[in-house]
């Protein structure tokens, strides 16, 4: 048995608040009789009816996005920006995986699915994140070392678990470096970049647990196999 405002919600037609919504103005018929009382609990076999229609579970979806620069995510902009959902063509009422700044490109996951976006982002499934940053300057060993180490930044320690550097130039002063988190918290590697004094100029996400971007262009996607989401699902509290 479950609460009518979570099967309302499952079945994609509204978050959860608007389903309370629904079920206080009399819009929600289970079995044929209006229901108001928020703490209704359904099976499976009730029929439930919103507007006159009836509900079914909407399926699970899940995405692998290449994210293009100048796109926001999240599921809505209030200044009507496009989002990572504008681009994937479905009804479901999907959302991102995590979250990449809209100046930061690559792989973002998108799925209606709860339970598989906590196991993706949950700290203690320690899934590898792994982006490029282009840095301004040369970046050495040492500093290569301090964000390995962790800096403490607003009372957070902001670690990386694996920095690689892959390239300098030195006729445009930059450097190209390979880094692994395990956290995504707000801005993480442009602020550990920032503070040991090597601003980002360009941040790519090439891979998130076992996903990579493989051959996707810029704004492509794919859909994840079953096997795929099994594998996600095997990897919880590993
Ligand atoms: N860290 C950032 O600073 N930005 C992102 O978009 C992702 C991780």
């Amino acid at each position: 048995m479950e609460r009518l405002q979570k099967v309302i919600a499952a079945s994609g037609i509204s978050s959860r608040r608007k389903a309370e919504e629904l079920i206080v103005d009399g819009k929600v018929k289970v079995n044929g009789k209006v229901v108001t009382e928020l703490g209704t609990k359904v099976s499976g076999k009730d029929i439930v009816e919103v507007n006159g229609k009836v509900i079914s579970k909407e399926e699970k979806e899940y995405y692998l996005l290449n994210k293009p620069r100048g796109v926001i995510t999240s599921t809505s902009d209030d200044k009507d920006r496009k989002t990572v959902v504008d681009l994937i063509n479905t009804k479901a009422r999907i959302f991102p995986v995590g979250r990449l700044d809209y100046d930061t490109t690559g792989l973002i996951l998108l799925t209606n699915d709860g339970e598989f976006a906590n196991i993706m982002m949950h700290p203690k499934n320690q899934i590898d994140k792994v982006y490029i940053a282009k840095v301004k300057g040369l970046i050495k060993g040492e500093q290569i070392n301090k964000l390995k180490e962790g800096i403490t930044l607003d009372n957070q320690l902001l670690k990386a678990s694996r920095v690689k550097l892959r390239k300098t130039n030195l006729e445009t002063n930059t450097s190209i470096v390979e880094i692994t988190i395990h956290e995504g918290k707000n801005h993480q590697i442009k602020r550990m970049f920032e503070s040991v004094g090597f601003p980002v100029l360009k941040l790519k996400r090439e891979r998130e647990g076992f996903f990579q971007l493989e051959n996707l262009k810029s704004g492509e996607y794919r859909k994840l196999t079953p096997k795929e989401v099994q594998t996600v699902y095997s990897q919880k509290n590993k």
